[in-house]
């Protein structure tokens, strides 16, 4: 038989991990820009047309290693390119992918670390 005042210490002791817990995995936290995550929203959100190797040009988009951050906002927000930049290819086949308004600085860190 368990005595009451373990249990109720065990009890508080899961209600307080369970607290810490929640804080951690809030929602809509603003997360920090990185590498690994630049990694995955290109695997994701690019490589149908962009090549899986940045380096390489894809079955529709150049090869886009290297991109400033001003050509990847001009390009991923807005579908346009930055003034007097001269684009890799004339086509008009990309679209704007505003969703990635907070990810631009994970997508640069990828496509420019060697
Ligand atoms: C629907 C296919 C498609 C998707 C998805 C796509 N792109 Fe593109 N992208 C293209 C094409 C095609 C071009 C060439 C210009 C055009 O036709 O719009 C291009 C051009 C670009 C350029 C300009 C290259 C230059 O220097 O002229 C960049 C940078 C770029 N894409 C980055 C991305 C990134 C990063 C993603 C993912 C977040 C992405 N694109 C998703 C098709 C796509």
């Amino acid at each position: 038989m368990i005595q009451k005042p373990y249990l109720v210490t065990f009890l508080i002791c899961i209600f307080t991990l369970q607290g810490f817990n929640c804080q951690k995995t809030e929602k809509n936290q603003p997360t920090l820009p990185s590498l690994a995550r630049g990694r995955v929203i290109y695997q994701t959100q690019c490589i149908a047309c962009h090549n899986a190797n940045p380096r390489q040009p894809g079955s529709l988009g150049p090869d886009v290693f290297g991109s400033t951050k001003d050509l990847l906002i001009a390009r991923i927000l807005k579908g346009e390119y930055p003034i007097g930049y001269q684009p890799k290819r004339k086509s008009h086949v990309m679209v704007a992918l505003p969703h990635l308004q907070n990810e631009i600085d994970s997508i640069y860190l990828f496509l420019n670390t060697p």
